[in-house]
């Protein structure tokens, strides 16, 4: 099992896990500027700490490995580009001077940036357990970090309840603000799809 594992594309996966993270720094700094509603600030606010945390957590995690933080692959490059496209998306956002669009487009930025991540911790956890010894050891050691943090997958979700409710409150109908998601403290897929289900009842 151990052998069928591509070190080389474990390498890339670290390596735009890092960038990821990096951006995602970026993303919520510029989304914090976007946020109108107090409650989704506050979140932001924690999640951009945390996003923080991750980016040493993942450097620590290439140091272990031995690998060169600053190496440069294309894979990589295409990461940092998506995450400075996010930025600019936002940044066009916030100088149109309507604030609760900005607002919106700041939330679906944070989905996008954060269902990469997701996919990274989802991927990073699945090599963890295929892997053996000193770096199974490392991998599977910042994956619990990262979950123990706050749950990768909860950015997600919330962020995703936060996005549409925000659109619902926009289009003039009735929204669960702070979103069902939130509320219910959803961590899984299956989760999202119950607190959505049951949104109708918290109106
Ligand atoms: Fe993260």
């Amino acid at each position: 099992m151990a052998s069928k594992v591509n070190n080389k594309q474990v390498t890339e996966l670290l390596y735009q896990a890092l960038e990821t993270e990096k951006g995602g720094v970026e993303v919520y700094t510029t989304a914090l500027k976007c946020a109108v509603n107090n409650d989704l600030k506050e979140e932001w606010q924690e999640y951009l700490e945390q996003t923080t945390t991750h980016v040493e957590v993942v450097s620590d995690l290439l140091r272990t490995m031995d690998l060169d933080l600053e190496a440069e692959t294309p894979g990589r490059q295409v990461v940092r580009h998506i995450g400075k496209s996010l930025v600019k998306a936002m940044e066009m956002a916030l100088s149109a001077g309507e604030p609760e669009a900005a607002q919106l487009v700041a939330a679906e930025c944070v989905v996008l940036a954060e269902t990469k991540d997701h996919l990274n911790w989802e991927l990073i956890g699945e090599v963890a357990k295929n892997l053996k010894g000193d770096e199974a050891k490392a991998l599977e050691e910042a994956h619990k970090q990262i979950e123990q943090e706050e749950d990768e997958h909860l950015y997600h979700y919330h962020t995703a309840g936060w996005t549409r409710e925000l659109w619902i409150q926009s289009l003039g109908m009735p929204a669960v603000l702070p979103p069902p998601e939130e509320v219910k403290e959803v961590e899984t897929a299956i989760g999202a799809a119950r607190a959505k289900q049951a949104r109708a009842q918290m109106l």
